[in-house]
């Protein structure tokens, strides 16, 4: 399941303007932040194949790329960035839901949720969404890495995500697919590229 080759592909603002070879894909989404980018450059062990940034909004675009010339990765920008004017907002927020809702390739959504703050509403809101539209999702727990700080809460990575569960077990019955991750220290890239391995298979 490990990745020998990974290409950019192209930057779309529309789902109409994705590229259309009919192959499997994965969308990374979850808030400004998470580290979406990141977790891609882990997944495909190179360092700038997507940027990042200390600063939420770096992503604006729907970014495919090509790996191992047979499915694609899909970083996308994030939600809930407080910074970013209202109206832009709502636009981002059209154009990606318009994605997720009409892409035919989309296997399965990886929703970001950073393990080293408390749970967010707008993660919830976000999951309760995919799951009302039934768009198949797995849940990334990111920046495992991290420890436990007061300013940020004062809970282990451990305990974030299971209050995150909690709380969407309430909503969904039971909780999606997830995995714990960090892109510093690369914990989970072998299970995601596994898991995204069987999705593919089905
Ligand atoms: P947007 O494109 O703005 O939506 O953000 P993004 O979700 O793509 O986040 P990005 O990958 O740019 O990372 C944001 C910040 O978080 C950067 O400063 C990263 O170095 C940091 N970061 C990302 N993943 C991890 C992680 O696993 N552990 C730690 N400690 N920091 C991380
Ligand atoms: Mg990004």
């Amino acid at each position: 399941a490990q990745v020998v080759q990974a290409e950019f592909v192209k930057s779309s603002v529309r789902t109409e303007d994705c590229p259309f070879d009919g192959i499997p894909e994965f969308a990374l989404v979850g808030r400004s932040n998470v580290g979406k980018s990141s977790l891609l450059n882990s997944l495909v062990r190179r360092k700038k194949l997507a940027l990042t940034s200390k600063k939420p909004g770096k992503t604006q675009c729907i970014n495919h790329f090509r790996i191992n010339d047979s499915w694609y990765l899909v970083d996308l920008p994030g939600y809930g960035f407080a910074a970013a004017p209202h109206e832009l907002r709502t636009d981002w927020d059209k154009f990606t839901k318009d994605y997720f809702l009409n892409r035919s390739t989309l296997v399965s959504v990886f929703l970001l949720i950073d393990a080293s703050i408390p749970v967010k509403k707008i993660d919830l809101e976000y999951a309760s969404w995919l799951g009302q539209n039934q768009i198949p999702m797995t849940l990334i727990f990111t920046k495992c890495d991290k420890r436990k700080k007061k300013k940020n809460g004062g809970k282990r990575p451990e305990e974030n995500v299971q209050d995150f569960q909690e709380l969407i077990r309430d909503f969904f019955q039971t909780v999606p697919p997830w995995i714990m991750t960090s892109s510093i220290t690369n914990q989970g890239r072998d299970e995601i590229l596994l898991h995204m391995a069987q999705l593919r298979n089905y």
